[in-house]
């Protein structure tokens, strides 16, 4: 037997007990290829004629003296992987009597991080291996924070080269040392240190009588006695949906990976996003029929029930549901050299499916030598941080601290296709699980440029009586001549219909102004020109109308007349009334009007005509480049 490539799947099929799934993790030279090269070698799964060939061509081109070296051996096999197999990391298998042990081994300088992640999200244990004449590096604390992100608990520090200090025990208890100092700061159970020389073979699998001051276990052995981490199958039942087939009316059956837990015929389950149950009532292998299947196997199951159940959602255990959400707190390590840009679409494949999202917000960027938290604004090649995500759709999800293969996720550029981050869901953010800022690519912006216009607010404030909605429609009827797309916002129409609860009271007042203010930076993101004629007396709240829109967007316009003036035309007998005490709280008779301090227009309807005052401001506009076609 020898070592070979599997897929994902197989090696998730032949987990149990018996087996040690690996991780193998370092810098450039530090000797990763000679230890996978040593530990196929010791533990004899290599043919005799492979063995013949490597000893004749470590002679020829190998780097170490009469020794095998071994690091040729696994570059043999990795150029044999170039040839035909595309996945982005290669499992090598070996065994010993008492176990077996797959090796996620993740070739390739650039993209290592990359392939690391991939392996690290299916791996019991990591082996860190650190060069004993450099020490712990900052790689090797990136690397180490990355395995411990993606849920390995348990940590080999294997100390490589010794034989290059003279297997000094100070050496490595400097480097133990250095690295547990800093272990204590990320999420992992157990280390254990080992002095090794991979290329001579010390406390690889046998005992080395150069590290007396060491009493600890071999590698091997280690790696022989450790107990694996629970495993998808101790985990609730979660089979994503990858297709339904229906050939005839008397057939529906969900295809798809059982990717944690077990599924049985008689089982009563849930679909994640519906809610709905049923039982199992049929399990399909291929062509055979099964009373039940584990983790790793892909089957197809039929229910007892018509339940809305489609592609892309989950069958879950009834009694453990998925969290489902479209909001979440992630941990990522960023993997492309383009770098993160929160708000900008990318796409979140997760167990069962593959939905736009954005990144709403970059909490931090963790600093791997400190262990700091820094404020970003982007996340480089490599760098780890904490964000808040938005898909477009709900999808469902266990935490991954909880289930690593229903929590984890890669986000994919939109673009390139290139997987650009592999994530570890934290949490769900409940609180605005419903009502948010869709990640969605129409955006403002889209809508405007569509309607060829540059959205503005034109806020017309004054006296009752002053002119204001005169004004307003007039002004409306010249842009909608241009093509442009409007809406007037009134308060004699406004105070009949959203704000018809609200009377005149200063309270109410600044309440009127809150929510026309709010639809009107809705009808803002719709991309339309909105005309607003309201009193609004008060600075305050005509200042946080301004406040909600982006600079430039808003123009305040004061439609100014003295009260004389606005009193004589009292267009709908209000000032009488007022005067007459019939109406309370009316403004400029005994309730304040703030005239603006610095309007961005200022209308003088006593002097002028309202088309002349109309014209002025389509003028304004003009000036302001507002109307310019976009
Ligand atoms: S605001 O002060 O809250 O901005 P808004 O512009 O919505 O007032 O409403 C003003 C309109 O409501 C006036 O044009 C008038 O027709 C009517 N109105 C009725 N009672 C009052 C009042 N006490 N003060 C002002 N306007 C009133």
């Amino acid at each position: 037997m020898r070592s070979e490539a599997f897929s994902a799947e197989a090696i998730s099929a032949a987990a149990s007990a018996d087996t040690l799934r690996l991780l193998t993790c370092g810098s450039v030279d530090d000797g990763k290829s000679t230890l996978i090269g040593r530990l196929l070698y010791d533990s004899q799964l290599l043919m005799e004629d492979q063995v013949a060939e490597l000893e004749s061509d470590s002679k020829k081109h190998g780097t170490a003296g009469d020794d095998i070296d071994f690091a040729l051996l696994v570059d043999g096999l990795e150029a044999e992987r170039e040839q035909g197999i595309t996945i982005d990391v290669a499992y090598r298998f070996f065994a010993t009597p008492r176990r077996r042990f797959i090796v996620a081994d993740t070739p390739g300088h650039i993209q290592y991080t990359r392939n690391m992640a991939t392996g690290a999200s299916t791996a019991d244990l990591a082996i860190l291996l650190v060069d004993a004449t450099k020490g712990v590096l900052t790689q090797t604390r990136r690397h180490a924070l990355i395995v411990s992100l993606l849920g390995v608990r348990e940590i080999v520090l294997a100390v490589n080269k010794m034989d290059l200090v003279d297997f000094d025990p100070q050496v490595f208890d400097q480097i133990v040392a250095d690295f547990e100092a800093f272990a204590a700061q990320i999420a992992i159970d157990k280390i254990t240190a080992i002095p090794i020389s991979a290329r001579h073979g010390d406390n690889i699998s046998k005992g080395s009588d150069r590290t007396p001051n060491y009493a600890g276990p071999t590698l091997l052995e280690h790696l022989e006695r450790v107990a694996p981490q629970n495993r998808a199958a101790d985990t609730p039942l979660r089979m994503p949906v990858q297709w339904v087939c229906r050939p005839n009316q008397s057939f529906r059956g969900f295809a798809g990976p059982v990717v944690s837990g077990r599924v049985a015929v008689g089982d009563e389950i849930v679909a994640a996003a519906s809610g709905r149950t049923s039982h199992i009532a049929r399990i399909l292998v291929g062509e055979t029929e099964r009373k039940s299947a584990a983790n790793g196997e892909s089957v197809m199951v039929t229910l007892t029930d018509e339940i809305d159940l489609s592609r892309g959602d989950v069958i879950a255990a009834k009694e453990s549901r998925p969290q489902l959400s479209d909001q979440f707190a992630a941990d990522i390590v960023w993997m492309d050299a383009e770098h993160l840009l929160p708000g900008r679409p990318y796409l979140l494949k997760s167990m069962a499916r593959t939905v736009p999202v954005q990144v709403t917000e970059l909490k931090y960027r963790t600093d791997v030598d400190t262990m700091e938290h820094n404020a970003a604004k982007v996340l480089e090649l490599n760098e780890i941080g904490v964000v808040n995500l938005a898909t477009a759709e709900p999808i469902a999800f266990d935490p991954y601290e909880e289930n690593r293969d229903t929590g984890g996720f890669i986000l994919i550029d939109r673009f390139t296709n290139h997987t650009v981050a592999a994530g570890a869901i934290r949490f769900a953010l409940r609180r605005a699980s419903n009502i948010h800022w869709q990640a969605l690519d129409v955006d403002r912006a889209a809508r405007a440029r569509l309607k060829h216009q540059l959205p503005t607010v034109l806020w017309f404030t004054g006296l009752s009586g002053s002119g204001k909605s005169t004004v307003a429609n007039l002004v409306e009827k010249r842009l909608y001549s241009r093509g442009r797309h409007t809406i007037v916002l009134d308060g004699d129409n406004v105070r009949h219909g959203l704000n018809r609860d609200l009377g005149f009271t200063d309270v109410d007042r600044v309440e009127n102004i809150r929510r026309v203010a709010e639809t009107a930076k809705l009808m803002t993101d719709a991309g339309l020109i909105v005309l607003v004629s309201f009193i609004s007396p008060f600075r305050s709240e005509r200042q946080l109308a301004r406040e909600l829109m982006p600079e430039g967007e808003f123009l305040e316009v004061f439609v100014d007349a003295p009260i004389d003036v606005c009193r004589t035309r009292d267009p709908k007998g209000l000032y009488a009334r007022a005067d007459a005490g019939e109406i309370k709280n009316f403004t400029g008779v005994d309730s304040p009007y703030e005239p603006p301090e610095a309007p961005d227009l200022r209308l003088d309807s006593a002097a002028e005509e309202p088309d002349a005052l109309a014209e002025r401001v389509i003028a304004h506009l003009e000036s302001l480049g507002r109307l310019a076609a976009e």
